[in-house]
């Protein structure tokens, strides 16, 4: 790339939010910033949207438009951009520009916490099990697990598609359980319930990652942004597995909606 391509470094972490652009050279000096995998030197400059940043390896969304937004999805309400049924999506709830698709799913009757991006990138990797983020899930059940139930949920459960991995689950009172899972099967939670016993009544996801909203009521919506932006990109920062899939799904909005499709 010549000198006059592409925007400076340092302006485009200040425009997404790290600060000023004193505190990116000081960034960028300290060897924590890379673009396409190469440690970064000041005055580099990059194209938004097309290099791939990264600081203390969180990649960063770096395109201007891109819009997430956290939702309190309303039991009764699917997770699909249409709904052969007619029954209301998630779609609807948000504006309708920018296009926004939902980051994984849930099911008709879960309620909580769900993200919607265009931002095909951030959507691969809150879904791709290879980086691993949390979900936590309050969950009530029929009857009252016992310890050895709650145990078996945290130690992992063999359902028909296979055992599932170790999770945290703990008794917040009788007949409610609260899980954290890093898998995205098909009704887990549910399933896992199921093959304790204890069927689920309601469940409601609480917590995706670092984002937690308490006051967000069912069928309100808000931005994520700034530092929370930040802390959510962080927290799907590669783990490194080498199972490295990205570059096929990277930036492709549509490919991250197939995601969220094929986990109906
Ligand atoms: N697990 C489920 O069983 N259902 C959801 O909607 C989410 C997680």
């Amino acid at each position: 790339m010549t000198e006059a391509e592409g925007e400076r470094l340092q302006k485009v972490l200040a425009r997404i939010g790290f600060g000023s652009r004193r505190t990116n050279e000081d960034l960028i000096a300290e060897g924590r910033v890379t673009v396409n995998g190469e440690v970064a030197i000041l005055g580099a400059r990059v194209k938004p949207g097309e290099d791939e940043i990264a600081v203390d390896g969180a990649i960063l969304s770096t395109l201007p438009d891109t819009i997430t937004y956290l939702l309190n999805k309303p039991r009764g309400v699917v997770t699909t951009a249409a709904d052969t049924h007619g029954r209301p999506t998630v779609i609807e709830i948000v504006p309708d520009e920018p296009r926004v698709f939902p980051v994984g799913r849930l099911d008709l009757d879960t309620e909580g916490l769900l993200l919607l991006t265009n931002d095909g990138g951030l959507a691969h990797r809150l879904t791709h099990p290879s980086f691993g983020i949390d979900k936590e899930y309050l969950v009530h059940v029929e009857g009252n697990p016992s310890r050895a139930s709650v145990r078996q949920l945290r130690d992992g459960i063999e359902l028909d598609d296979g055992m599932t991995a170790p999770a945290k689950a703990s008794t917040v009172a009788p007949g409610l359980i609260k899980i954290t899972i890093h898998e995205g099967r098909n009704r887990q939670v549910r399933r896992m319930c199921d093959a304790i016993g204890h069927p689920v009544r309601r469940l409601v996801r609480t917590r995706i990652g670092p984002i937690t909203d308490t006051r967000l009521e069912p069928g309100q919506f808000r931005l994520v942004e700034g530092n929370e932006l930040l802390d959510l990109q962080r927290a799907v920062k590669s783990t490194a597995t080498g199972d490295d899939d990205d570059a096929d799904v990277d930036a492709d909005a549509s490919a991250a909606n197939d995601i969220s499709n094929e986990i109906d």
